[in-house]
């Protein structure tokens, strides 16, 4: 055990954390050349990502330092701040972190953010500055910038590229000197934490996991101490490129089992592992039920679909837990579900998984965030608000809570005003502002999560010209002023274009809505009313007027094929349409007031 060293790599997007993890396997040796070039061609189809330790959860290396033989396991941490909770155990796996900043571009939002997770959980930080190699490299200021963050000496921070391999043996020697051996008890009760999974049509789900204390057998009878599930190790090992098989996984060190578990569902990420025969009295701390953050409706665009789009969700809930639907009717749409996300992200990646994999065409609604509701009739009975049309009755309301995040923004000191003003609009409140130089500035905001889905990361982007980060986490529900803005084509109410909007703003969105409507839905051969309601109350109204030419009139019956190309077009443009009543209407206007600047 005292040889074993368990640590992550935590950086922002493109610092350069798989490139990193790959010259640290090339020269352990982990991976020969063969080999590699062997698991890209597997899986090229399959995953277009690039690295290695993209597809491998956690790893490990073997390492020698002064004729004593050293275990690495290096773990994977997802990047995206959907899976936050996700990283939080990566880190809980681990006793030390590998801080990666790039040198050309200074300590960013996700920097911070995995940062505070890995000084939470005690690990031993490694700062590193990374890109050494490139010409625009500032080691000085951004070293400052490091220093003042950990509050380490200048002589900590290690200079790299993992591009040239420049450094990198100085970081495996870090390894060694300064993180931690685990401790854990072989001989007590076993307590494993499962930190990630891994989906297997063939052989069920493989859970990865940390050994905390005791030791697990091969065959051995284990229990998942949260689900309260029972099932037999037919497999455990270690990972490298590929499984080893291992008779046992002692304390300290990391592995995988495979028991035929066929759902995600049944693995959660932060369950503890025991042994049927000799349990642990008491689960790892700090497991949370994941729940999902972002709803919207799917809907099939060919009604016909419906059972079709079941069975597909159904599949992709096989390997991706944090994933929930059930099944609910829209008066405009039909038949579709109520799908729960982790967060925008998340949310895009199940639409195009769906069109990819499974070849569904789908209409989404508007994500909406989940609202808590108290009745008058009964004040302290939580009613849990997933869809705008499960609003109470306003009459018999008494309270609405919505959800609340802390956000962390890191941008240069001249775009701090512009960024104010749009947490502001945003209903942010400032809570921090803290100069991490002179030039860079870290602002902390409490804001609605439901300001975070409607546009922000785009507009933050345009405002700093690239230059802002952004992360956040979630702080607990607050009360909330809101009303449902609701959208009728010639008078019908359609239900699935409806928001629940904070009050002081509802009347603007309303006819912003209306008027992003007129763009977005297609002229038809009548004219089309567009308003927007509050309760019985008309707030906006435009008008889409008639069609008057044939689309393809204009090219005289000459140019054949611009004229073809016109029809594929309006063809390609029909895919993700859905005829309301007698209104067509296209995938964009159901996003449409995600896009209203
Ligand atoms: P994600 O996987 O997208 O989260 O990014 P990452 O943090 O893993 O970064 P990645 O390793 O993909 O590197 C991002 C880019 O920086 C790639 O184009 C790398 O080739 C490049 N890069 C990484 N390290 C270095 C370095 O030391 N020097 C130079 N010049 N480029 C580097």
């Amino acid at each position: 055990m005292k040889n074993i060293r368990n640590f992550c790599i935590i950086a922002h997007i493109d610092h350069g954390k798989s490139t990193l993890a790959d010259r640290m396997l090339d020269l352990t040796q982990t991976v020969t050349a063969r080999e590699a070039q062997a698991q890209l061609l597997d899986n090229m189809d399959l995953e277009r990502e690039r690295g290695i330790t993209i597809k491998s959860h956690a790893i490990q290396m073997d390492y020698v330092l002064n004729g004593n033989p050293y275990k690495f396991n290096l773990i994977d941490t997802p990047g995206h701040v959907d899976f936050s909770y996700e990283v939080s155990r990566s880190i809980a796996a681990c006793e030390g972190a590998l801080l990666i900043v790039d040198a050309t571009q200074g300590i960013q939002a996700q920097t911070i953010s995995n940062l505070y997770l890995a000084l939470e959980h005690d690990l031993e930080i490694i700062p590193i500055l990374n890109k050494i190699d490139l010409p625009s490299s500032n080691p000085e200021e951004v070293g400052d910038q490091i220093i003042d963050l950990i509050g380490c000496e200048r002589e900590d921070i290690l200079l790299a590229s993992a591009k040239t391999g420049e450094g990198v043996d100085k970081i495996l020697e870090a390894i060694v000197d300064r993180i931690p051996a685990p401790d854990g008890d072989d001989d007590a009760p076993l307590q494993a934490l499962i930190f990630d999974s891994v989906f297997n049509s063939f052989r069920g789900i493989e859970a990865i996991f940390r050994v905390k204390n005791g030791t697990i057998k091969k065959g051995d009878r284990v229990k998942f101490m949260n689900t309260g599930k029972e099932y037999d190790a037919d497999e455990i090992g270690t990972l490298k490129l590929t499984k080893f098989p291992q008779k046992e996984i002692k304390s300290g060190d990391v592995g995988y089992i495979i028991s035929g578990i066929k759902e995600a569902k049944e693995v959660k990420v932060g369950d503890t592992i025991t042994t049927k025969a000799n349990p642990a009295s008491s689960a790892i701390e700090g497991f949370e039920e994941v729940k999902p953050m972002v709803f919207a409706g799917i809907y099939p665009v060919d009604t016909e679909e419906f059972e079709e789009l079941r069975a597909s969700l159904e599949k992709l809930q096989l390997n991706d837990a944090s994933l929930t639907f059930e099944a609910e009717t829209s008066a405009a749409l039909g038949f579709g579900f109520r799908c729960g996300f982790l967060g925008m992200l998340h949310m895009e990646i199940i639409q195009e998984r769906l069109e990819r994999e499974f070849n569904m065409t789908v209409i989404t609604t508007v994500p909406n965030v989940s609202y808590y509701a108290y009745t008058k009739k009964d004040k302290e009975q939580r009613i849990i608000v997933n869809n705008p049309s499960d609003y109470p009755d306003p009459a018999i309301l008494d309270r609405i809570e919505e959800p609340y995040i802390k956000a962390q923004i890191i941008t240069k000191s001249d775009f701090v005003g512009a960024v104010m003003t749009l947490c502001i609009e945003k209903r942010g409140e400032i809570v921090g502002q803290t100069y991490l130089t002179s030039d860079r500035v870290e602002l902390t905001f409490d804001m609605p999560l439901a300001e975070i889905v409607f546009d922000f990361y785009d507009r933050l982007k345009t405002i700093s010209k690239g230059y802002a980060s952004f992360d956040y986490h979630p702080v607990g529900y607050r009360q909330s002023d809101l009303v449902k803005v609701d959208i009728l084509l010639n008078s019908e109410p359609i239900d699935a274009l409806s928001a629940l909007i904070h009050r002081g703003k509802s009347q603007d969105i309303g006819r912003k809505l209306c008027m992003k409507l007129r763009e977005l839905i297609p002229r038809q051969q009548f004219v089309i009313a567009i308003q927007a309601a509050i309760g019985a109350k008309i707030v906006a109204r435009e008008t889409l007027s008639a069609l008057r030419k044939d689309v393809t009139a204009k090219c005289y019956g000459g140019d054949i094929s611009r004229k073809r190309k016109l029809l594929e077009k309006q063809k390609a443009g029909k895919k993700r349409m859905r005829q309301l009543g007698n209104v067509e209407i296209p995938q964009q206007a159901f996003l449409a007031v995600l896009k209203l600047n």
